[in-house]
């Protein structure tokens, strides 16, 4: 790992404002920099570099500072196949991971709206932080939690829980621990047996000792001020559910695009596989584009929420494997059962898209029909046969999709709507398939 504490230095040197230090930093820094990168000079770093997120020929120092992409010698087989190696291990690209600080610096992406005095509440409650990983990069999972605890304000942030979902790979272990050591925010915890996504988010909230729980994933770079509107939201409102606005870092060479993110709300069709619409599409309209949105849906991973009210949606459902589908069903009760969705586009946080999902290696069955058939079952009233339809399921079978009679009564107990509000309200853009209309 001497690269990450490399990594921290270099990072830190660009820290120190004055003099003195600056100057041993300064030096330090050239020293480490001329040995490891020799065609780079310290003096060259760019103050702030205000363009070309996303371009491939911007010349960043250090890699991927700002957001921009980390260049690497791809023709170089040794190099290649290091990338193809940790494509497949963890569905992006570690080698350009490594190069990175992990406690790089990132643009402020936030429009100006966002800083205007008095949009957000005086005093505004500390939130747990939670975030599950499996056979994480180690690069990726400790610049995830850099990035909270560099940019959070400290009165704000409570805890970070990590839930270790029974990862295998050794530095996730000891030598996490002896890492977050010196980050006494930090907290490790380790799972027996291997619950899936899912059911290691819901352990990791309940030992949570917040009333506000924010979630993570553990390939993500929170931006500044990303949290502070998500805590608003949910302090004026305890069942609003908020979601930061994702911007994708590329997976290959981490570099932030930024350009579509705004456009974009989270949404799904009729085989409940999540994706993105054009925000255009929604039919609300707000008078600044800054504005918190209604939104279908989430992309399951960022949001935060109140203890109790996730409690009174019974959290999720411990029936589900591994993870998928998790994230339309918090967003169909969140909606149903007297709360809503709000898309923050002020909280701006930087997701890998993986490539591919190790989370998933090793699994036999289809969990992403398993788990939507369970949520039609239980939630989808009389459409609930348009899913199984879909996904060529004849009927719901407790032999094929596990018993779901506590999850009905968890819906009653929490006086939810029927589905149909959802898709007048939450979600009118979602039409009913053509056989629906002629049925009824
Ligand atoms: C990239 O690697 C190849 C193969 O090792 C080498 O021939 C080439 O000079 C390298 N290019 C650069 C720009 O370092
Ligand atoms: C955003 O950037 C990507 C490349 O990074 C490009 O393919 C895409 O067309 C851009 N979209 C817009 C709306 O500019
Ligand atoms: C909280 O939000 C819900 C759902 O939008 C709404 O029905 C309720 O009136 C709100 N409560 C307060 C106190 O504003
Ligand atoms: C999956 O199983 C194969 C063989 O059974 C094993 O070699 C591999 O390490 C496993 N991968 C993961 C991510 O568990």
């Amino acid at each position: 790992m001497a690269l990450d504490i490399q990594n921290r230095m270099l990072c830190n040197c660009l820290r120190f404002s004055f003099l003195p230090r600056r100057i041993i930093f300064t030096t330090l820094c050239a020293v480490v920099l001329l040995i490891h990168y020799n065609f780079f000079i310290c003096e060259n770093i760019p103050p702030r570099i205000q363009e070309g997120y996303g371009s491939e020929r911007t010349r960043s120092y250090p890699p991927g500072d700002m957001g921009v992409p980390v260049l690497f010698n791809k023709t170089n087989p040794t190099i290649a196949a290091a990338v193809k190696g940790s494509l497949h291990r963890y569905g992006l690209n570690e080698y350009a991971s490594d190069l990175v600080s992990v406690r790089r610096r990132l643009p402020d992406l936030r429009d100006p709206w966002c800083r205007e005095p008095n949009r957000l509440l005086p005093v505004l409650p500390a939130t747990s932080v939670v975030i599950v990983f499996h056979n994480e990069a180690w690069s990726v999972l400790v610049r995830s939690v850099h990035s909270v605890l560099d940019r959070t304000p400290a009165h704000l942030l409570h805890e970070i829980i990590l839930v270790d979902d029974c990862s295998h790979f050794p530095y996730l272990k000891t030598q996490l621990d002896e890492y977050f050591q010196a980050y006494p925010k930090v907290k490790i915890h380790r799972l027996k047996e291997r619950l899936g996504l899912i059911r290691a988010r819901m352990i990791g909230a309940k030992s949570a000792s917040s009333d506000f729980l924010t979630f993570l994933d553990a390939h993500v770079e929170c931006t500044k001020g990303w949290l502070e509107p998500l805590l608003d939201l949910v302090a004026r409102n305890s069942t609003t559910i908020a979601l930061p606005t994702i911007d994708r870092i590329d997976e290959i060479d981490l570099h932030f695009k930024t350009n579509v993110t705004l456009l974009l709300a989270g949404s799904f069709e009729w085989d409940l596989n999540f994706g993105w619409c054009e925000r255009k599409m929604l039919h609300q309209r707000y008078a600044h584009p800054s504005e918190p949105f209604d939104t279908p849906a989430m992309a399951g991973g960022l949001f935060t929420i109140h203890r109790a009210f996730f409690e009174r949606l019974g959290w999720y459902d411990e029936g589900m494997k591994i993870y998928g589908m998790e994230n339309i069903e918090l967003s169909l009760k969140g909606w149903m059962c007297g709360g809503r969705l709000l898309t923050v586009p002020c909280s701006r946080v930087g997701h890998i898209q993986k490539s591919a999902h190790p989370y998933l290696y090793n699994i036999s069955m289809d969990v992403a029909l398993y788990n939507s058939v369970r949520l039609a079952e239980v939630w989808m009233d009389e459409y609930h046969q348009v899913v199984l339809d879909v996904n060529g399921v004849r009927r719901y079978t407790e032999d094929l999709f596990g018993p779901i009679g506590e999850r009905k009564r968890a819906r009653v107990r929490a006086k939810c709507k029927p589905f149909r509000y959802y898709l007048e309200r939450a979600f009118p853009e979602l039409k009913p398939p053509a056989i629906m209309s002629l049925n009824s």
